[in-house]
Protein backbone atom coordinates (compact mmCIF):
# COMPACT_ATOMS: atom_id res chain seq x y z
CA UNK A 1 0.00 0.00 0.00
CA UNK A 2 2.79 2.77 0.77
CA UNK A 3 4.08 2.41 -2.47
CA UNK A 4 0.87 3.78 -4.39
CA UNK A 5 0.59 6.99 -5.23
CA UNK A 6 -2.88 8.93 -4.49
CA UNK A 7 -4.38 8.43 -7.40
CA UNK A 8 -4.34 4.58 -7.10
CA UNK A 9 -6.17 4.40 -3.65
CA UNK A 10 -9.27 3.41 -5.43
CA UNK A 11 -7.50 0.53 -6.99
CA UNK A 12 -5.70 -1.33 -3.76
CA UNK A 13 -5.30 -4.63 -6.12
CA UNK A 14 -3.77 -3.11 -9.00
CA UNK A 15 -0.24 -3.95 -9.26
CA UNK A 16 -0.54 -6.99 -6.38
CA UNK A 17 1.00 -9.83 -7.86
CA UNK A 18 -1.72 -12.93 -7.68
CA UNK A 19 -1.53 -16.77 -8.17
CA UNK A 20 -3.17 -18.50 -10.92
CA UNK A 21 -6.32 -20.36 -10.29
CA UNK A 22 -4.52 -23.43 -11.25
CA UNK A 23 -2.35 -23.18 -8.35
CA UNK A 24 -4.67 -23.30 -5.55
CA UNK A 25 -6.95 -26.01 -6.66
CA UNK A 26 -5.26 -28.95 -5.12
CA UNK A 27 -4.27 -27.11 -1.55
CA UNK A 28 -4.15 -29.79 1.22
CA UNK A 29 -7.62 -28.64 3.48
CA UNK A 30 -9.65 -27.20 0.42
CA UNK A 31 -12.48 -28.79 -0.60
CA UNK A 32 -14.61 -27.27 -4.00
CA UNK A 33 -17.99 -28.75 -4.96
CA UNK A 34 -18.05 -30.96 -7.77
CA UNK A 35 -22.10 -31.37 -7.47
CA UNK A 36 -23.95 -30.57 -10.76
CA UNK A 37 -26.53 -28.80 -8.72
CA UNK A 38 -24.05 -26.65 -7.44
CA UNK A 39 -23.11 -25.84 -10.73
CA UNK A 40 -26.91 -25.02 -11.52
CA UNK A 41 -27.48 -22.61 -8.78
CA UNK A 42 -24.20 -21.03 -9.14
CA UNK A 43 -24.99 -20.30 -12.32
CA UNK A 44 -28.29 -18.43 -11.48
CA UNK A 45 -26.39 -16.59 -8.72
CA UNK A 46 -23.85 -15.03 -11.22
CA UNK A 47 -26.48 -13.81 -13.98
CA UNK A 48 -26.76 -10.18 -13.36
CA UNK A 49 -30.58 -10.53 -14.24
CA UNK A 50 -30.88 -12.58 -10.98
CA UNK A 51 -32.99 -10.30 -8.75
CA UNK A 52 -32.91 -10.37 -5.06
CA UNK A 53 -35.40 -12.35 -4.11
CA UNK A 54 -34.05 -15.57 -6.21
CA UNK A 55 -30.64 -14.02 -5.37
CA UNK A 56 -31.04 -14.57 -1.36
CA UNK A 57 -33.29 -17.90 -2.24
CA UNK A 58 -30.19 -19.12 -4.06
CA UNK A 59 -27.80 -18.85 -1.76
CA UNK A 60 -29.96 -20.41 1.45
CA UNK A 61 -29.81 -23.15 -1.55
CA UNK A 62 -26.48 -23.13 -1.68
CA UNK A 63 -26.01 -22.94 1.60
CA UNK A 64 -28.20 -25.93 2.76
CA UNK A 65 -26.35 -28.03 -0.23
CA UNK A 66 -22.20 -26.68 0.71
CA UNK A 67 -24.00 -27.59 4.48
CA UNK A 68 -24.31 -31.29 3.43
CA UNK A 69 -21.05 -31.58 1.79
CA UNK A 70 -18.97 -30.39 4.19
CA UNK A 71 -20.44 -31.84 7.23
CA UNK A 72 -20.05 -35.65 5.88
CA UNK A 73 -17.44 -36.71 8.12
CA UNK A 74 -19.30 -35.73 11.02
CA UNK A 75 -19.23 -38.15 14.13
CA UNK A 76 -22.07 -40.38 15.46
CA UNK A 77 -23.16 -41.77 18.44
CA UNK A 78 -25.89 -44.97 18.63
CA UNK A 79 -28.89 -44.45 20.51
CA UNK A 80 -32.12 -46.79 20.83
CA UNK A 81 -35.08 -45.87 19.67
CA UNK A 82 -38.07 -47.53 18.83
CA UNK A 83 -40.22 -47.51 15.41
CA UNK A 84 -43.64 -48.51 15.11
CA UNK A 85 -42.60 -51.77 14.51
CA UNK A 86 -39.56 -52.68 16.89
CA UNK A 87 -36.85 -51.22 19.28
CA UNK A 88 -33.89 -50.79 16.86
CA UNK A 89 -30.64 -48.68 17.41
CA UNK A 90 -30.61 -44.88 15.55
CA UNK A 91 -27.70 -42.62 14.80
CA UNK A 92 -27.50 -39.42 17.00
CA UNK A 93 -24.78 -36.37 15.47
CA UNK A 94 -22.16 -36.63 18.35
CA UNK A 95 -22.33 -33.07 19.24
CA UNK A 96 -23.17 -29.93 17.70
CA UNK A 97 -22.64 -27.49 14.92
CA UNK A 98 -21.83 -23.69 14.83
CA UNK A 99 -22.12 -21.27 12.08
CA UNK A 100 -20.70 -17.92 12.35
CA UNK A 101 -22.10 -15.66 9.12
CA UNK A 102 -20.02 -12.78 8.50
CA UNK A 103 -22.26 -10.00 7.93
CA UNK A 104 -24.36 -9.03 6.38
CA UNK A 105 -23.89 -11.61 3.56
CA UNK A 106 -23.23 -14.39 5.15
CA UNK A 107 -26.79 -14.46 6.58
CA UNK A 108 -28.08 -16.45 3.88
CA UNK A 109 -25.41 -18.86 3.90
CA UNK A 110 -26.39 -19.46 7.62
CA UNK A 111 -30.03 -19.86 6.99
CA UNK A 112 -29.02 -22.56 4.46
CA UNK A 113 -27.21 -24.24 7.08
CA UNK A 114 -30.02 -24.13 9.58
CA UNK A 115 -32.58 -25.71 7.33
CA UNK A 116 -29.98 -28.93 7.32
CA UNK A 117 -29.50 -28.06 11.23
CA UNK A 118 -32.29 -26.94 12.21
CA UNK A 119 -30.20 -26.74 16.22
CA UNK A 120 -27.30 -24.72 15.24
CA UNK A 121 -25.77 -22.04 17.31
CA UNK A 122 -25.94 -19.19 15.04
CA UNK A 123 -23.19 -16.58 16.17
CA UNK A 124 -22.87 -13.26 14.01
CA UNK A 125 -19.74 -11.28 13.35
CA UNK A 126 -20.37 -8.08 11.37
CA UNK A 127 -17.40 -7.61 9.05
CA UNK A 128 -17.28 -4.54 6.48
CA UNK A 129 -14.34 -4.36 4.12
CA UNK A 130 -13.16 -0.52 3.70
CA UNK A 131 -13.21 -0.37 0.21
CA UNK A 132 -10.39 2.17 -0.25
CA UNK A 133 -7.48 -0.69 1.89
CA UNK A 134 -9.71 -3.69 1.54
CA UNK A 135 -9.33 -3.95 5.44
CA UNK A 136 -12.14 -5.26 7.40
CA UNK A 137 -13.23 -3.57 9.94
CA UNK A 138 -15.33 -5.07 12.94
CA UNK A 139 -18.59 -3.25 14.12
CA UNK A 140 -20.63 -6.22 15.44
CA UNK A 141 -19.56 -9.10 17.91
CA UNK A 142 -22.00 -12.05 18.83
CA UNK A 143 -19.77 -14.91 18.95
CA UNK A 144 -20.81 -17.04 22.17
CA UNK A 145 -19.27 -20.15 23.86
CA UNK A 146 -18.74 -23.12 22.69
CA UNK A 147 -21.02 -25.75 24.15
CA UNK A 148 -20.72 -29.21 23.03
CA UNK A 149 -19.59 -28.37 19.45
CA UNK A 150 -18.22 -30.96 17.03
CA UNK A 151 -17.89 -28.36 13.92
CA UNK A 152 -18.10 -24.50 13.87
CA UNK A 153 -18.52 -22.72 10.63
CA UNK A 154 -17.73 -19.15 9.72
CA UNK A 155 -19.64 -18.45 6.20
CA UNK A 156 -19.64 -15.70 3.76
CA UNK A 157 -20.23 -16.29 -0.09
CA UNK A 158 -17.41 -14.12 -0.98
CA UNK A 159 -13.38 -14.70 -0.02
CA UNK A 160 -12.04 -11.96 -2.08
CA UNK A 161 -8.63 -11.00 -0.50
CA UNK A 162 -9.10 -13.22 2.73
CA UNK A 163 -9.30 -10.35 4.83
CA UNK A 164 -12.56 -10.63 6.65
CA UNK A 165 -12.56 -14.58 6.42
CA UNK A 166 -8.79 -14.79 8.25
CA UNK A 167 -10.29 -11.82 10.96
CA UNK A 168 -13.53 -14.23 11.72
CA UNK A 169 -11.17 -17.03 12.02
CA UNK A 170 -8.79 -14.87 14.45
CA UNK A 171 -11.77 -13.85 16.51
CA UNK A 172 -13.26 -17.63 16.92
CA UNK A 173 -9.68 -19.02 17.71
CA UNK A 174 -8.90 -16.22 20.46
CA UNK A 175 -12.29 -17.21 22.57
CA UNK A 176 -11.21 -20.84 21.88
CA UNK A 177 -13.93 -22.23 19.41
CA UNK A 178 -12.29 -25.74 18.32
CA UNK A 179 -12.78 -27.58 14.93
CA UNK A 180 -13.30 -24.49 12.99
CA UNK A 181 -13.78 -24.74 9.41
CA UNK A 182 -14.65 -22.19 6.69
CA UNK A 183 -17.14 -21.83 4.11
CA UNK A 184 -18.02 -19.82 0.81
CA UNK A 185 -19.38 -20.21 -2.15
CA UNK A 186 -16.90 -18.23 -4.80
CA UNK A 187 -13.30 -17.89 -3.87
CA UNK A 188 -10.64 -15.46 -5.82
CA UNK A 189 -7.31 -17.55 -5.63
CA UNK A 190 -5.76 -14.64 -4.11
CA UNK A 191 -7.77 -15.06 -0.79
CA UNK A 192 -8.12 -18.64 -0.73
CA UNK A 193 -4.31 -18.90 -0.88
CA UNK A 194 -3.96 -16.34 2.28
CA UNK A 195 -6.66 -18.01 4.25
CA UNK A 196 -4.60 -21.36 3.89
CA UNK A 197 -1.46 -19.93 4.50
CA UNK A 198 -2.65 -18.24 7.86
CA UNK A 199 -4.93 -20.98 8.75
CA UNK A 200 -3.44 -24.37 7.56
CA UNK A 201 -5.47 -26.34 9.93
CA UNK A 202 -8.95 -24.91 8.84
CA UNK A 203 -10.74 -26.66 6.32
CA UNK A 204 -12.12 -24.55 3.37
CA UNK A 205 -15.36 -25.75 1.11
CA UNK A 206 -16.14 -23.61 -1.13
CA UNK A 207 -18.19 -24.08 -4.26
CA UNK A 208 -16.02 -22.40 -7.07
CA UNK A 209 -12.51 -20.76 -7.21
CA UNK A 210 -13.02 -17.89 -9.80
CA UNK A 211 -9.74 -16.31 -11.88
CA UNK A 212 -8.60 -13.60 -10.42
CA UNK A 213 -9.54 -10.23 -8.34
CA UNK A 214 -10.04 -6.56 -10.05
CA UNK A 215 -8.29 -3.62 -9.22
CA UNK A 216 -10.70 -2.62 -6.73
CA UNK A 217 -10.68 -6.20 -5.11
CA UNK A 218 -13.71 -8.10 -6.78
CA UNK A 219 -13.94 -11.35 -7.63
CA UNK A 220 -13.89 -12.04 -11.54
CA UNK A 221 -15.98 -12.83 -13.17
CA UNK A 222 -17.77 -13.72 -9.49
CA UNK A 223 -21.42 -12.62 -8.95
CA UNK A 224 -21.07 -8.78 -8.08
CA UNK A 225 -21.94 -7.87 -4.81
CA UNK A 226 -23.17 -10.50 -2.54
CA UNK A 227 -24.99 -8.65 0.36
CA UNK A 228 -26.06 -5.90 -2.11
CA UNK A 229 -28.02 -8.56 -4.46
CA UNK A 230 -29.10 -10.67 -0.86
CA UNK A 231 -30.27 -7.01 0.73
CA UNK A 232 -31.88 -4.95 -2.39
CA UNK A 233 -29.23 -2.56 -1.47
CA UNK A 234 -27.91 -2.43 -5.54
C1 LIG B 1 -17.77 -8.60 1.21
C2 LIG B 1 -18.03 -10.09 1.27
C3 LIG B 1 -17.04 -10.57 2.29
C4 LIG B 1 -15.86 -9.66 2.04
C5 LIG B 1 -14.87 -10.40 1.20
O1 LIG B 1 -18.40 -7.99 2.27
O2 LIG B 1 -19.34 -10.42 1.62
O3 LIG B 1 -17.48 -10.43 3.63
O4 LIG B 1 -16.36 -8.51 1.33
O5 LIG B 1 -13.75 -9.63 0.99
P1 LIG B 1 -12.32 -9.96 1.57
O6 LIG B 1 -12.07 -11.42 1.33
O7 LIG B 1 -11.43 -9.09 0.71
O8 LIG B 1 -12.27 -9.58 3.01
P2 LIG B 1 -18.69 -6.43 2.34
O9 LIG B 1 -17.57 -5.69 3.00
O10 LIG B 1 -19.06 -5.93 0.98
O11 LIG B 1 -19.90 -6.33 3.35
P3 LIG B 1 -21.41 -6.82 3.20
O12 LIG B 1 -21.41 -8.29 3.40
O13 LIG B 1 -22.10 -6.10 4.29
O14 LIG B 1 -21.92 -6.42 1.83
Amino acid sequence: MSEQRVGDLDLPMRGVSQPNREDVLHLPGVHISTHPVVAHKLTRLRDYRTAPPEFYRLVKELGALLAYEATIDLALVSTPIETPLKPTTGWNLAGGVGVVPILRAGLGLAEGFREVFPEVQVWHLGLRRDERTLEPIEYYNQIGRAENLQVCFSVDPMLATGGSAIDAINALKRIGVPHLRYMCIIAAPYGLKKLHETHPDVPIYVAAVDEVLNDRGFIVPGLGDAGDRQFGTL
